[in-house]
Parts: C-alpha cells; structure tokens; sequence
C-alpha cells in the first residue's frame, strides 16, 4: 500500500501535479485533500486507467485524507502576483501550512511531507517545529521542494549552451527557494564540451535566481509556475518513491532540508550555520540517506552562499516564531 496524498489538489499546482502521479505505478493510491473541488477532481482522474485508486476529500475530511499517508505532497496556499515577494505571502499560507502539519503530525506521523506551499524558506520550518511540538518530528522524512530551481538551471543552460543536454544531467542547487537564497552550482558542470563566461554565468545565475519572476509577470495576476511546478514536484516524488518503496540506491536531488539530526549534515551546518539548508541529499528507504557536502565553491559562489545565509536566517526565524514562543 503506497498511498501519496496532495494537499491543495485542486489548484493550479495540485492538479497537473496529481495527473501526473496518477501515472505512477509505485502509487496505489492517490488521495486528493483541497476545501474545494476535491471530489470533482478526483472523479475525473479515477477514470484514467492506470491502477491507482483516487479517492477526494473536502475540508472537513482532513483525517480520511492523511490517514495511513506513506507521503503527503503540499502545495495548497495561495501564489505571487506581480510586486509581490514569496515572503509576502507568509501571511496566509503559514496557518495553511501550520494546520496542514498539525493534521499530518495526528493522522500521518510517520509519512514523509513534501513542502511546495511558498515561502518555502519559512514553510519548512513551519511544519518542523509543529513535528518537534507533537513529538513526532524525523529530520528525514520532511522536504522542501526546490527541485523547480534545479528544472529551470538545466533548461536556462540549455538555451545558451544547446550541447548540454537538459534532461539528462542535473545542476545542483543549494541554498533556499527565494531570489538571492537560490544558488546554482555552476562551476560544478563536468561536461567537457560545456564551458561559461563569467558573464554568462552571471547572467544566467540571475536568471535562475528570479525564473519564479519571469512566470508571475507572464501570467499579469493569474498566478505563478504551475505547471512546471508540477513536472518538478512530480519528479521530487517520484525520486522519493523510487529510493523508499523501490529501495533504488544513488538517488540524489537538491532539497531543502532540516540539517540537525540528518545523517551527513555536520559539514553544511558548520558551513553555513543555519538549521535549514537546501543541497544535494542522497534518498534512501527512509528519506534523507545522506546530506551531501558542499562541493569547493568558486569565489562567487561563495559570495552568493554568504548572502543566501544572511536571508536564510531571517527566513528561517520567521518560520519557526510562528510555532515556537521565543522569550
Ligand atoms: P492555487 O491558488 O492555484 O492553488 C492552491 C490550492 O490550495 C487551491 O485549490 C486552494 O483551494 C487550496 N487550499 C487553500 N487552503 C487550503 C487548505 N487549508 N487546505 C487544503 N487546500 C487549501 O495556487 P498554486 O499556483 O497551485 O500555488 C500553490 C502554492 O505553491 C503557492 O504558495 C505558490 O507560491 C507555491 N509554489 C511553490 C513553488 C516551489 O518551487 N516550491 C513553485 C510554484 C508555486
Ligand atoms: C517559483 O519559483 O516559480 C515559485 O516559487 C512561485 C513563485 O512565486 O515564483
């Protein structure tokens, strides 16, 4: 039984996203929670005919929806308009998200939580210390997703340099989900034939850094990244899936994490000196495996780590405040 459930699926994120791992054969069923429109959806995906069983849930069937949960994927809250920041808006989706882990920690304790809902800086950790808070909190079964930064490097990349193939290799990511806390690895590229400009790694590291952007001016008010934010999410799932139910070994994605308690995280938390950080983690049977190290950073890079850890801070305190009293 691998039951994955998605908060939020009936939004501009949760339903490409739920088609997608309704084509997943490690899935058997697949539970789709929103306070709208989640029975229609679900309707309407049971009659694709791969095996998952889809069931939907309204509001008031949160429990229903989460129990037995092997993974909850969450990206129910609300997304940018232009002139907006991700931080902006940590004043409703932080109770979403609060609530949403506070169901999880009762119904669901042991289930991995794949965090979308934005600021993700902040979200994570949300629903950690909700996790600490019921005592039934596991560093290595909770993920923010930023796997959409490392979709958008390798695609940007792409588009100036065409031999290096997109989907086939992947950048790492480190850092957070938000315009300056997003750093991409650049230096760290190993094909041979790929080579950058420091112009163009500048440039394209800005790019990446504010993709998010392109996509909510794009859309002028209807929104932010959906469905490539599904094509992301679906792929941080399934990677999970294949390394915890299919016990594949190897497995690596960037992805914001809680550092302490983490198998292997004691080189980043003295490197950064933040209790959440997103890097290279390699998945396994219970989540994190093992945090990856931070590879030798060029000059820049460094420059770019030291900024992100200034903002992070600030993110991270927002986050954890929510929940905790701090005197
Ligand atoms: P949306 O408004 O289209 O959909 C959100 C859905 O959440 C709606 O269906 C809504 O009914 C539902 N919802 C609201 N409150 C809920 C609750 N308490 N319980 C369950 N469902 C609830 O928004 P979207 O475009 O799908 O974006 C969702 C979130 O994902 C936003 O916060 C956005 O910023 C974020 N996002 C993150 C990334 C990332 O890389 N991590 C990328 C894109 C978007
Ligand atoms: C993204 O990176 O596309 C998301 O975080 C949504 C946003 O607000 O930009």
């Amino acid at each position: 039984m691998v039951k994955v459930v998605v908060c939020g699926a009936a939004g501009g994120i949760g339903q490409p996203l739920s088609l997608l791992l309704k084509q997943s054969d490690l899935i058997t069923h697949l539970a789709l929670y929103d306070i709208v429109n989640a029975p229609g959806v679900a309707a309407d995906l049971s009659h694709i005919n791969t095996l998952s069983r889809v069931t939907g849930h309204g509001k008031d069937s949160l429990a229903e929806a989460l129990k037995d949960a092997h993974t909850v994927v969450i990206p129910a809250g609300v997304p940018r308009k232009p002139g907006m920041t991700r931080d902006d808006l940590f004043k409703v989706n932080a109770s979403i998200v609060r609530d949403l882990a506070e169901g999880c920690a009762q119904y669901c304790p042991k289930a991995f939580i794949l965090v979308i809902s934005n600021p993700v800086n902040s979200t994570v950790p949300i629903v950690c210390e909700v996790l600490k808070k019921a005592r039934v909190f596991d560093p290595r079964r909770i993920f923010g997703v930023t796997t959409l930064d490392v979709v958008r490097s390798s695609t940007f990349l792409h588009q100036i340099k065409p031999a290096f193939v997109p989907h086939a290799n992947r950048i790492t990511v480190v850092g957070g989900h938000s315009g300056a806390t997003i750093v991409p690895l650049l230096s760290q590229i190993t094909q041979k034939d790929v080579s950058l400009t420091p112009e163009e790694i500048k440039t394209l590291t800005h790019r990446i850094q504010f993709g998010g952007d392109e996509v909510v001016k794009a859309k002028d008010g209807a929104g932010s990244a959906t469905l490539s934010m599904a094509y992301a999410g679906a792929r941080f799932t399934t990677s999970l899936l294949e390394a915890s139910v299919r016990g594949r070994k190897g497995l690596v994605e960037s992805t914001y994490v809680h550092l302490g308690g983490n198998p292997g995280a004691e080189a980043n938390i003295a490197a950064t000196g933040l209790a959440y950080f997103a890097q290279d983690v390699e998945l396994g049977p219970e989540g994190v495996a093992k945090v990856l190290a931070l590879p030798k950073l060029s000059a820049e890079e460094q420059a770019q780590v030291k900024i992100a850890i200034g903002e992070l801070k600030g993110n991270i305190a927002k986050g954890v405040s929510f929940i905790v009293d701090i005197p």
